[in-house]
């Protein structure tokens, strides 16, 4: 039995839509923020007794098909033929925008590698994470991460971004704890064959990758909230201009998203960004965490969580 830990992130420059869904080879580079507070815990063992795969999630059964293609890739890489015991538990309200796929392919890939006798590179694992999810590719590192989209699966993976000299922080608004309405899957696919502001989002995102390294490196801030906010909001302006035309936006998110606005105008370096579903989370630095708290405290009281920048993905046992 092997366990591994992943932590889940949240791009500041978004990823969305595939070049190549079979590859998940994406159209424009993605950077991000791995969170110390939300993670994915994931048991594998290989047992030649078993007669299919099995996988619990929360100790719940679920379908066999979230993992079992995955564990094929697996398979295939080691020349292994047993069926897997997959475990697994959730430190993230799935499937609520909080990009939990993101840490449960970075955790299955990194345990059932292990379980599987394979010792992969921190890049290996990551082009590995990549055919689970693509956000999984940049939750094998901690901290800041960039997916580079490249041309093909080789070439496409994530790697460390030095840390800027910030003490960074994020507070996640939770407008809605409940499962998304539209899965990240099927809502980007239908953003890429059907909105017309798709051209335009993935030219304006892959320079944004450029900005949004050059911010870092120099520890700019402003710069980097500026360009992790303006990405969230064309991505959205992208899914709100498909056909049929569709919003993860609630009233609440919006909400949220003038309280960072009004923050910001009060001079407290606030951002906000938001995934496939409603919750908003600010990006903001630790010393201002209780001024960002306290701005959202009257209409989200008890529905704040803090974080910070967490670590790469760990074996815990093995
Ligand atoms: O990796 P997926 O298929 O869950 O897609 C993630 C998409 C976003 O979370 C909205 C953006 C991102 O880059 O993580």
């Amino acid at each position: 039995m092997t366990l591994a830990r992943a932590h889940t992130n949240i791009a500041l420059i978004k990823y969305w839509g595939k070049r190549d869904a079979a590859l998940i080879l994406p159209y424009t580079s993605s950077i991000s923020l791995t969170l110390a507070d939300f993670y994915t815990d994931t048991a594998v063992t290989f047992d030649p007794a078993l007669d299919a795969d099995a996988f619990t999630l929360d100790g719940t059964v679920r379908p066999t098909t979230m993992v079992t293609p995955f564990l094929d890739l697996v398979r295939a890489r080691a020349g292994r033929h047993a069926f897997a015991r997959v475990t697994s538990v959730n430190h993230v309200p799935t499937a609520a925008g909080l990009a939990s796929s993101a840490s449960a392919y970075a955790a299955l890939a990194l345990a059932a590698s292990r379980a599987a006798g394979l010792r992969l590179s921190p890049r290996e694992l990551s082009q590995l994470a990549r055919r689970g999810s693509g956000s999984a590719s940049r939750s094998i590192f901690g901290g800041l991460a960039i997916w580079h989209r490249g041309t093909d699966d080789a070439t496409s993976f994530a790697e460390p971004l030095p840390a800027p000299n910030l003490k960074l922080a994020m507070v996640v608004v939770l407008v809605s704890a409940a499962a998304k309405t539209r899965s990240s899957r099927s809502l980007m696919a239908n953003t890429v064959a059907t909105s017309p502001y798709y051209p335009a989002w993935v030219a304006h995102n892959q320079a944004a990758v450029e900005e949004m390294l050059a911010a870092i490196d120099a520890a700019d801030f402003a710069a980097i909230g500026h360009l992790t906010e303006q990405s969230a909001m064309q991505m959205h302006a992208a899914i709100m201009a498909g056909d049929p035309a569709f919003t993860y936006f609630e009233p609440e998110t919006l909400v949220a998203w003038q309280a960072v606005q009004a923050l910001r105008e009060a001079g407290v370096p606030a951002y906000a960004t938001m995934d496939a579903g409603p919750n908003v989370k600010v990006l903001t630095v630790q010393d201002a965490v209780p001024q960002v708290l306290a701005a959202l405290e009257p209409q989200f009281a008890g529905r704040l969580l803090t974080t910070t920048p967490g670590p790469a993905a760990t074996i815990l046992e093995d």
